[in-house]
């Protein structure tokens, strides 16, 4: 395990095979669609990276890099759209990808921008899910598995920008936050 944290969640192989059954699930959903899956950067590309490969149907991708955090393990409750998308989803069937919803603050905020866009549905896709902090009024359509409320880190997720490229989910342990 890595040395600064206390605790591993989700292993590499539970973490996978969860990956594969959310991909089916989703595969239902948009049976003969071509949805557009958008990223929520950074945090998403690594769930991003596996879960599009567990999935069958036609799909395109867009990214959205929004920051709501600084460095601290709460959220400031203000998003900011760092990067907008490249496309137009008038008219699309749009699935947002994101690590994990926390207060839902800045998922509430997307999708309130992106309803003004008309697109043809818009439903959300997330990882992890910590349901006892939320804040705003959000759910996800897809969730991959409810975490207690602890802060986590790895397979994407970060603190002050590092801990990403650790391969499974664990806790932040308390001297390194
Ligand atoms: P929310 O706006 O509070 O729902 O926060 C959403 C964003 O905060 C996520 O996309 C993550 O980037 C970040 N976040 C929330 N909880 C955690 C955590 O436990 N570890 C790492 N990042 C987190
Ligand atoms: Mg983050």
């Amino acid at each position: 395990m890595h040395p600064h944290l206390s605790e591993i969640l989700f292993d590499q192989q539970t973490i996978a095979a969860r990956v594969q059954t959310l991909g089916a699930e989703i595969d239902a959903v948009y049976q003969g669609k071509s949805p557009l899956l958008v990223g929520i950067l950074k945090g998403s590309f690594v769930f991003l990276a596996d879960l599009c490969r567990a999935l069958t149907c036609d799909c395109r991708f867009d990214f959205l890099i929004v920051s709501s955090y600084g460095d601290r393990t709460e959220s400031s409750g203000i998003v900011k759209i760092v990067k907008d998308l490249s496309v137009n989803i008038e008219g699309k069937d749009v699935l947002f990808v994101e690590d994990i919803l926390d207060s839902g603050f800045t998922m509430r905020y997307i999708m309130e921008m992106m309803q003004l866009r008309n697109p043809a549905s818009l439903r959300v896709c997330t990882l992890f899910d910590k349901p006892s902090r939320r804040r705003a009024d959000i759910q996800a359509d897809f969730i991959g598995f409810e975490i207690p409320d602890k802060f986590v880190v790895g397979y994407g997720l970060d603190y002050a920008q590092k801990y990403r490229n650790i391969p499974y989910l664990g806790v932040l342990s308390p001297d390194h936050v």
